[in-house]
């Protein structure tokens, strides 16, 4: 699916069955819950934006892929990006992320914070050739010898 054909839309309460279906095969150690799709959805828009990489097949809406962002005053918390495998290397990843920075640059904010795995390396890949940088880590933060790398991408402002 190339990215140019992917839409990207505001993510309802009605995908949420889809959505977690996708997270526990990305996520299989740690999934988020439906309750906790539910509890996130609630805090949009005020603190939070949720959106989903859709294609369109005959009649049927494919999900390709998610995203979240947090934001509160100048500062923005990233708190997944997630594509399905088949679709995976073509730019959604990167599509959902510019979209979930463009809402957290909208909203005022000047810098971006996330956590990932450091064994994560497609995941660090794509944030680190976005300009985020590496400002720290916790270890054993996942798991025992899985630490999570903290880090920032500035957007505007001064801070
Ligand atoms: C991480 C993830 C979101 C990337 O999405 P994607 O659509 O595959 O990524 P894109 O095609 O947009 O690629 C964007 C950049 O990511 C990096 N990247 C993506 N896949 C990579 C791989 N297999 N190896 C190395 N770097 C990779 C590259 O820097 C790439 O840029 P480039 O193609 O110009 O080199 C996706 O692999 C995924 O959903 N993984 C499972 C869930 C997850 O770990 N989410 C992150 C939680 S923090």
């Amino acid at each position: 699916m190339p990215v140019q054909t992917a839409q990207i839309r505001a993510m309802h309460w009605t995908d949420i069955p889809a959505v977690q279906t996708l997270e526990r095969q990305l996520f299989p150690v740690d999934p988020w819950s439906v309750e906790t799709f539910w509890s996130e959805l609630a805090l949009v828009p005020q603190t939070r934006c949720y959106l989903v990489a859709t294609a369109q097949d005959d009649d049927a809406e494919e999900l390709l892929g998610y995203g979240g962002v947090f934001t509160v005053g100048s500062d923005a918390d990233i708190q997944t990006v997630a594509v399905s495998p088949q679709a995976q290397g073509k730019g959604i990843g990167r599509l959902l992320l510019h979209n979930l920075l463009d809402t957290a640059r909208a909203r005022g904010c000047s810098r971006v914070f996330l956590e990932v795995r450091s064994d994560n390396h497609s995941a660090v890949q794509m944030y680190l050739k976005d300009g985020f940088e590496q400002t720290g880590s916790r270890k054993d933060y996942y798991a025992s010898g899985v630490d999570a790398i903290v880090m920032r991408k500035l957007i505007g402002g001064t801070s």
